[in-house]
């Protein structure tokens, strides 16, 4: 049984993936927590039409980042958080952050990265000319977007495509390679070797 916390910015599609997965008993585990730094996000809607409590943290009364991650370590110790879940989540998070959770915080990016890390990578790919893009889920260290990669999705770029478009398309994606991605951590499927992050099949006998 994992406990999750979620961190998440905008509308929540993926957080929303989640809880469904848990409903149908995809992920055996639980979201105990939902923080968001923008009050407005529908993320924090969906969370409370789930019973999940919610956490709206003001970043303009803190110093600096590391002062703001100190309070949502704070929130996500004080549940017993197993897992970080950076669904949609648009601050990059202090060294502070990373330390307190090692190996325990997961990001969702909507492009094949080391491809088109930083923000609008789906316009990236399209103003690039990419034929493939994709999604990629990954283990969050200090960097930006540069951690152990778990599990990416491919997509291919249609000559009609425009940002909006392939967007779409890769969000499909995102939804199923996040939640399976939480399914194999839950199940202790994973371990890191150096930086490549290997999948443990399960032992049938
Ligand atoms: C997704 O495209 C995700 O890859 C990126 O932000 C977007 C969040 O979408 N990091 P949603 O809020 O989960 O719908």
């Amino acid at each position: 049984m994992i406990n999750i916390g979620v961190l998440a910015s905008g509308r929540g599609t993926n957080l929303q993936a989640i809880i469904n997965a848990i409903k149908e008993n995809k992920i055996e585990g639980k979201i105990s927590i939902v923080i968001s730094d923008n009050k407005d996000a529908y993320a924090l809607k969906r969370a409370k039409e789930n019973q999940i409590k919610t956490y709206y943290i003001d970043f303009t009364g803190f110093k600096n980042r590391e002062e703001y991650d100190k309070r949502i370590v704070e929130y996500l110790r004080k549940e017993e958080v197993d897992l970080v879940v950076l669904a949609g989540y648009m601050k990059i998070l202090s060294p502070y952050f990373v330390k307190a959770f090692q190996h325990r915080i997961i990001n969702i990016h909507p492009a094949l990265l080391p491809s088109f890390p930083g923000l609008h990578a789906q316009r990236q790919a399209i103003k690039y000319g990419v034929k493939i893009s994709g999604c990629t889920v990954h283990f969050v260290d200090e960097g930006v977007d540069s951690g152990p990669i778990i599990l990416q999705k491919a997509v291919e770029v249609d000559d009609g495509d425009d940002e909006e478009s392939l967007a779409k398309k890769i969000l499909q994606q995102e939804h199923q390679i996040l939640v399976r991605a939480i399914q194999l951590i839950s199940e202790r499927r994973l371990y890191i070797q150096e930086r490549r992050v290997v999948i443990k099949e399960v032992d049938l006998k």
